[in-house]
This record gives C-alpha cells, sequence and structure tokens, in this order.
C-alpha cells in the first residue's frame, strides 16, 4: 500500500464565516471555487488548523470563532496510509483551545505536530520577502516541527531558557547582583539546543536551496539566477563561546544579543535582494518554487508526500506561469491538494487537465457549496 495522507471530510460549526459546513472530498485535488469573501481561504485555514493546531493567517486563535457565536468547532477525517484518525479541534470564547485525536485529548498541543505534515501556499507568503526575520524563522520552524518531533522539543526549550536569561539579565544587571556562574548555568543548557537547531536548519535549507533553483526555472524558463542563504551567529561558531564574548554587551542591552533566535534567510535574485530587485511576478515566482522546494524536502524527511494548500496561486501569475505550476506539482508526485480560485473555469480546465478525479466546490455568496 502507498503511505497517503488524506482529508477525507471536513466538518465545520461558527468557524470564521462559516455557521455550518460539510465536505467530502477527493484524494486528488480538491478546488474551493466562487467570489471573494464567501469563505475559500477560511476554508484552507481550518485544515492548516487541524494540521498544525494554528491558523496560517492569524496569531488569534479567538478570530476563528463566528462573531455573534460563542464556540466554534473543526473536525476533519484523516486516512494515513490506511489508518483513521479523527481530529477535532473545538475552542469555547474566553477558554483555551481543546484538541482530540480518536476522542482523546491531547495533553499538549505540540504532541500533535508531526502527525499530519502539510504545506501552504498563500498570498501571505509575501510576509517572508517584505517582513522581518521572525517570520522566516516561524516557517522554518513550523516546517521542521512537522518533519522532526524532537526538533520542535528543543526550540520550545531553547525559547524558554531564553525568556529566563532574559529576565534574569533585566533583574540582576541593574540590583548589580549578576552572577557569572548563574548566566553559565543557562548557557550551559543552551549550547546543545542551538547547536541541533543550527544543524536542523542548516540542512534544511541547504537541501532547498538545491529543489529551488530547478523549480524556480520550471516555472520561470528564464536564466535568471536565483538562491536563499541561511544565515546564522553559529556560523562563527558555537553558542557557549558566542554568549562568552557578548557578556559586556548583553550586561548593556539586558537581552541575550546572540543566538539562534537571530537566524535569518536572505534570498536572492541574480545575485541582488529580491526584495529590493524583484518584479511582483518575479517574487512570486520565486515564493511558490520556495515553498515547493520545502515540501519536496518535508516529503523526503516523512516520507509521506504532505498535504498542499494553495490559496489564490494563479493571482499575479500569467497563464504560462500558472499551467507551469500545476505541472510542476504533478510531476513532484504530490499528495492531496486543496485550492482556492475566484475564476472557476480556468482552475476547472486546470485541474481537470492535471487529473481526471479533481473535485470542484462551488461556493456561492449564501454560503451554500455545490460540488461537481
Ligand atoms: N470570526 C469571524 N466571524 C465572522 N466572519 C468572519 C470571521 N473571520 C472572518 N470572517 C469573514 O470571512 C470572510 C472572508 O473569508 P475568506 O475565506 O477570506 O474569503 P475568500 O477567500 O472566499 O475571499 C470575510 O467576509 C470576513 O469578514
Ligand atoms: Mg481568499
Amino acid at each position: 500500500m502507498m503511505s497517503s495522507i488524506v482529508l477525507k471530510s471536513l466538518n465545520i460549526l461558527n468557524f470564521k464565516n462559516w455557521e455550518e459546513c460539510a465536505l467530502l472530498f477527493s484524494e486528488s485535488i480538491n478546488c474551493f471555487l466562487g467570489p471573494n469573501g464567501v469563505g475559500k481561504t477560511n476554508l484552507i485555514d481550518a485544515i492548516h488548523y487541524l494540521c498544525t493546531t494554528k491558523s496560517f493567517l492569524t496569531h488569534t486563535d479567538a478570530h476563528m470563532i463566528r462573531q455573534g457565536s460563542d464556540f466554534v468547532m473543526i473536525k476533519g477525517l484523516f486516512d494515513r496510509s490506511g489508518q483513521e484518525d479523527e481530529i477535532l479541534l473545538s475552542l469555547k470564547k474566553n477558554e483555551k483551545k481543546v484538541l482530540k485525536r480518536n476522542d482523546v485529548e491531547y495533553t499538549k498541543l505540540s504532541d500533535h505536530i508531526g502527525l499530519l505534515p502539510v504545506v501552504v501556499i498563500s498570498p501571505m507568503d509575501s510576509n517572508l520577502i517584505h517582513e522581518g526575520s521572525e517570520e522566516r524563522r516561524k516557517v522554518t520552524d513550523l516546517i521542521l516541527s512537522l518533519a522532526d518531533g524532537l526538533y520542535l522539543h528543543h526550540l520550545l526549550r531553547y525559547n524558554r531558557l531564553l525568556q529566563q536569561r532574559n529576565a534574569y539579565l533585566k533583574e540582576a544587571v541593574p540590583s548589580r547582583k549578576l552572577r557569572a556562574d548563574i548566566l553559565g548555568l543557562y548557557d550551559e543548557q543552551m549550547e546543545p539546543l542551538a547547536a541541533y537547531i543550527h544543524e536542523a536548519r542548516q540542512t534544511f535549507w541547504g537541501k532547498t536551496k538545491k529543489w529551488l533553483s530547478d523549480f524556480y526555472y520550471k516555472i520561470a524558463e528564464t536564466d535568471e539566477r536565483v538562491s536563499i542563504q541561511y544565515q546564522s551567529d553559529l556560523d562563527q561558531g558555537p553558542l557557549g563561546m558566542l554568549l562568552e564574548q557578548s557578556i559586556q554587551r548583553d550586561t548593556e542591552v539586558l537581552y541575550t544579543s546572540k543566538g539562534i533566535h537571530r537566524d535569518d534567510l536572505e534570498m536572492h535574485l541574480n545575485g541582488n535582494p529580491i526584495k529590493k530587485f524583484g518584479s511582483q511576478g518575479q517574487q512570486k515566482s520565486f515564493l511558490i518554487a520556495m515553498k515547493l522546494a520545502m515540501y519536496a524536502v518535508l516529503k523526503e524527511k516523512t516520507a509521506l508526500p504532505p498535504i498542499l494548500l494553495f490559496d489564490d496561486i494563479f493571482d499575479k501569475l500569467d497563464q504560462e506561469r500558472t499551467k507551469h505550476v500545476i505541472r510542476l506539482v504533478r510531476e513532484m508526485k504530490f499528495g492531496q491538494v486543496f485550492l482556492t480560485d475566484t475564476h472557476p473555469e480556468r482552475s476547472m480546465q486546470l485541474a481537470g487537465q492535471f487529473d481526471v478525479n479533481a473535485c470542484f466546490y462551488h461556493i456561492r455568496a449564501d454560503q451554500k457549496v455545490e460540488k461537481l
């Protein structure tokens, strides 16, 4: 039997603009079609929630509760290489969200991450180019957490120690009670965690970089050179050494000025930063190629084709490049795909060529869904 992950059905109650919705899916490609504002992107986000416990749009869970309602529920039935898993996410107003797998509640939400690998490609990806380094670290951390349970565990511990170290600096320096031996205890614990995370990120971006050039060429069919470069303080040496060297500075600024929490990713087109020198179309093609490259590396790591969520990919891409993206996804032996489009004919034509088992969901302005 082939290994695969398939979302067979989705049931939602009071999720964002959806009061109630129940859908059955194809194991190949599923297209949510309809005018702006009917809730297509929200359906993609509901699937993202089930796989990662988080939205790809907002950091505030309370926003998922439909206005005027006091709870939300999302339920998905997944088939993982023959094993069925019912994942249920619910949230009541002013309470913490609850996640259950086959009726058993998770004690820690992070225990769920990795069960259902997923990659989302959306217009929000432009934040990766235009926003600060935190966005780039976040996308790296999510995908590495999906691929490797130890990564998330180490990252959470590192972040907790970092917070404690910063709090200690803030408290002990002004009151002149700073002790090098206490600071050293934090450094000692952080060093191996940072080393693990650094190595994982370096390996991941190294592999992604190789796929990126190939994918960009297949989408854009130009000889433009694209590249990414992972950058970390730890490229200079182990964390313990860096922290020792920066102790003077840390006691001045009252936070930890070196470490993997400052890592970044540079993105280049023909040797120049894509942020300044890339056109909108080039940036869009770059981001799709990069996300598909990340998908390829995640797939290699988990030995499973992750679920692929494509929100409004066709926007800002001309017809040729759109066709190339579809062809590339098909070549890559993708798993289950969900996409959204405001132009039903375009998607029906493209997805129809792509796979005869494609399913189309026409969402009307009154949110009735018609399946074709
Ligand atoms: N918590 C919420 N309660 C009610 N409506 C919401 C909530 N969150 C988002 N919406 C509405 O959902 C709609 C957008 O849905 P979206 O999935 O982005 O549409 P589409 O992708 O089809 O253009 C907007 O009209 C927005 O106001
Ligand atoms: Mg949308």
